[in-house]
């Protein structure tokens, strides 16, 4: 049993005495390019992190589900037949939130027979996924309680409707407008592969990143800047989308290219329309970054990384000082290239660095940040990897 399964199992132990049933796994994520583009049914590519969040899980007899994490005090408690989306706050929503979500899906979509045939459960949660990083920890959680009960409960849903039942409770519980990036990427990663995610029908595809073949790596910049979606920036740039969608008479951005931006800047006012080049131009490099990495490798794809980062910061304007600041010290010391990465408003940057660079790069970006007098960030490297799984 490896360090992070026998934590799982010593804490569950800890927590609700015995052995659990099994242990499973889901990792976070980080966006390799396609930012605010899920929601717009548009194109994104991201990758599963080697940080992941455990789920270990035991059946009861009972309708109780009882759920602790070792992030937090206290075990929490509710009845499968109470679960109300108002009712549920706090970290326990997200476990809980997939609980409610799931229980409905089992029961074809919250009929009144609604999941009868379900059983209580006790979840204990152990995570190395850093939170409030905008590494989607809150996804590796919900993709990681999802995979545990659709095995418990037996329920045989597939990757796609997981995905689905994580934004669900997202969105309904946690009251965060999020799209489906980030539960995909934590559901369906594969060591060494991106994922080209089609947010108009969720087709998915996995690219090779082919990084060790271009003597590359991933370095995170974590900016220690906190960043939340139930706040009002992510929402309001999703409702400036939508109303550029109306305006433009299309039912999503995804419908628009580059050949629409003349027409789009006669119709909309000057900020819809830059957030709709975002958009429009973010899209694009989504598919440019993949025909790169499958035509000239890894190398070349750094003018897509960059150019995402200017378009985020000036056309959608959702980057920070620290995460600029980040970018710019990066693209400095020489990386391939550099975006944020994620929501935006804080959370992290990621550099795509030669390996013979990675210390002198992370060393410069630290020594840039206490000079600015930032918080010092944290910088590590990340590969990608495998999706949620059964681990015991
Ligand atoms: C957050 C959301 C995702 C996606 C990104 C931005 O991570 O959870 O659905 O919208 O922001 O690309």
């Amino acid at each position: 049993m490896n360090q992070a399964l026998q934590r799982g199992s010593e804490y569950f132990s800890s927590q609700f005495g015995g052995a659990p049933d099994g242990l499973w796994s889901a990792p976070g994520r980080v966006n390799l390019i396609g930012e605010h583009t899920d929601y717009n049914e548009g194109f994104a590519f991201p990758l599963a992190i080697d940080k992941r969040t455990t789920v270990a899980a035991r059946a009861r007899e009972d309708r109780l589900l009882r759920v602790a994490s070792s992030a937090f005090p206290g075990v929490v408690e509710a009845n499968l037949d109470a679960l109300t989306p108002d009712a549920l706050t706090g970290w326990a929503a997200y476990p809980l939130g997939v609980a409610w979500a799931m229980s409905r899906a089992a029961a074809g979509d919250g009929g009144a027979s609604s999941g009868a045939r379900l059983t209580g459960m006790d979840l204990a949660l152990t995570s190395n996924v850093p939170a409030g990083a905008g590494l989607s920890s809150s996804a590796a959680v919900e993709c990681a309680v999802a995979v545990a009960l659709n095995d418990l409960w037996g329920l045989g849903l597939d990757r796609q409707e997981l995905a689905r039942i994580g934004q669900l409770a997202e969105n309904k519980v946690v009251g965060a407008p999020t799209g489906i990036m980030d539960q995909s990427a934590s559901l369906l990663g594969e060591p060494d592969h991106g994922i080209l995610l089609d947010c108009q029908n969720l087709l998915t595809e996995s690219v090779a990143l082919g990084f060790a073949a271009a003597g590359a790596g991933l370095l995170v910049i974590d900016t220690r800047t906190s960043h939340s979606h139930a706040d009002g920036g992510y929402a309001s740039r999703r409702r400036s989308c939508e109303d550029g969608a109306r305006a433009m008479g299309v039912g999503s951005l995804r419908a628009l290219g580059p050949e629409d931006l003349p027409r789009a800047a006669d119709l909309l006012d000057e900020k819809t329309y830059r957030r709709v080049r975002h958009i429009i131009t973010e899209n694009q490099r989504v598919l440019d970054t993949v025909a790169a990495l499958r035509g000239s490798g890894a190398a070349a794809i750094g003018p897509f990384l960059n150019a995402s980062h200017v378009s985020m910061r000036d056309d959608f304007e959702i980057s920070t000082p620290e995460l600029d600041l980040a970018v710019a010290s990066a693209q400095e010391l020489g990386a391939i290239g550099a975006r944020m990465t994620g929501g935006g408003f804080g959370g992290a940057a990621i550099a795509l660095v030669r390996n013979d660079d990675a210390g002198r790069v992370a060393g410069g970006i630290a020594r840039s940040f206490a000079r600015a007098g930032y918080t010092a960030p944290a910088i590590f490297p990340v590969t990608a990897s495998g999706g949620a799984r059964r681990d015991l």
